[in-house]
């Protein structure tokens, strides 16, 4: 089927939002805060500080409300940079962030999914977003060296401590999803999908009759390291949109104008549906 034809007769509403956990409700666009870092390698803090503060409060005004982010991205200073642009933090902002890999230096990433380390991550990501409790903490890989089920339990016990809300996986496979939910209930799956990249067709369909959300990385087709969109990202979201009511999407972007674009692409597939964006390929 070209493009064409597929976004031209998909012409059903799709749902604006979806309940995370089964309890937290958010619009099915967030953010993605990878970018907001130093370059290359996604490595230090943000070179324009204070235009990073300026996107993600236009990120929130506009009616925003998942932000994405990892102990990695900087390291930690996403999570600083949301902190510092986001508190004190609206009631309906849901902050999103991860575990599991640091990065001491650029091009340097190190999985720990150890019991301690995550514990101490979870501890300064408290600090640097200035948080009580972290609404979505996300294994961010699974540790060769840990097994998962211990990753979860740690995860777990932070949950119960009060010190996060609910319990998302990255990069995982179905097996590594059903070992996970045998030790606590997970509320997201973060894994690389978009409309040219559909390796993960089978996980999308098996999440959404759990009630779990998919939040595909690189939605816009992307290189992590790289910048720039690979795919037209209107048409992009639009399809995952599409896809299933269980996917989350959170473009990356550093520019309040495309921001504002994808922003838009949510609004009018929210409002009228029969007004999607038809792209020849
Ligand atoms: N879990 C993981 O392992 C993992 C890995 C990678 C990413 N992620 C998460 O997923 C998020 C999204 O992934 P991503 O940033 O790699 O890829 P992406 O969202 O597919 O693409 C981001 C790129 O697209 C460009 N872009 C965004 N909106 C655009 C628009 N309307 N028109 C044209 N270009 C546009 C951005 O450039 P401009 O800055 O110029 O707009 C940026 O270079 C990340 O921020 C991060 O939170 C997770």
């Amino acid at each position: 089927m070209t493009l064409h034809t597929e976004l031209a007769t998909m012409m059903n509403s799709i749902n604006q939002t979806f309940q995370l956990g089964g309890e937290i409700e958010i619009n099915r666009l967030g953010y993605g805060a990878m970018r907001l870092t130093g370059q290359p390698g996604n490595f230090g803090p943000y070179a324009d500080w204070e235009q990073g503060i300026t996107l993600v409060r236009r990120a929130a005004e506009l009616g925003v409300n998942l932000f994405d982010s990892a102990r990695s991205y900087g390291p930690e200073w996403t999570d600083k940079l949301l902190g510092e642009a986001l508190h004190p933090y609206a009631a309906q902002i849901v902050i999103a962030t991860k575990g599991g890999i640091d990065k001491p230096a650029p091009g340097n990433i190190q999985v720990d999914g150890s019991p301690a380390t995550l514990k101490k991550q979870i501890d300064e990501a408290l600090v640097n977003l200035r948080v009580d409790r972290i609404d979505l903490f996300q294994l961010h890989r699974v540790d060769p060296q840990t097994p998962i089920e211990e990753s979860i339990a740690a995860l777990k016990e932070a949950q119960t401590a009060g010190k996060i809300r609910l319990i998302g996986l990255s990069n995982v496979d179905r097996s590594q999803l059903d070992r996970a939910l045998a030790i606590a209930p997970i509320a997201s799956i973060q894994n690389r999908f978009n409309q040219e990249e559909r390796g993960q067709d089978a996980l999308v369909d098996y999440t959404a009759e759990h009630g779990i959300a998919f939040i595909p990385y690189g939605p816009l087709g992307a290189h992590p390291m790289k910048q720039g969109a690979a795919l037209p990202a209107q048409s992009a979201l639009a399809w995952l949109l599409r896809r299933s009511p269980n996917i989350v999407v959170i473009p990356g972007t550093t520019s309040i104008t495309h921001l504002e674009e994808n922003w838009a692409t949510w609004e009018l597939l929210a409002a009228d549906a029969s007004r999607l964006p038809v792209v020849s390929q």
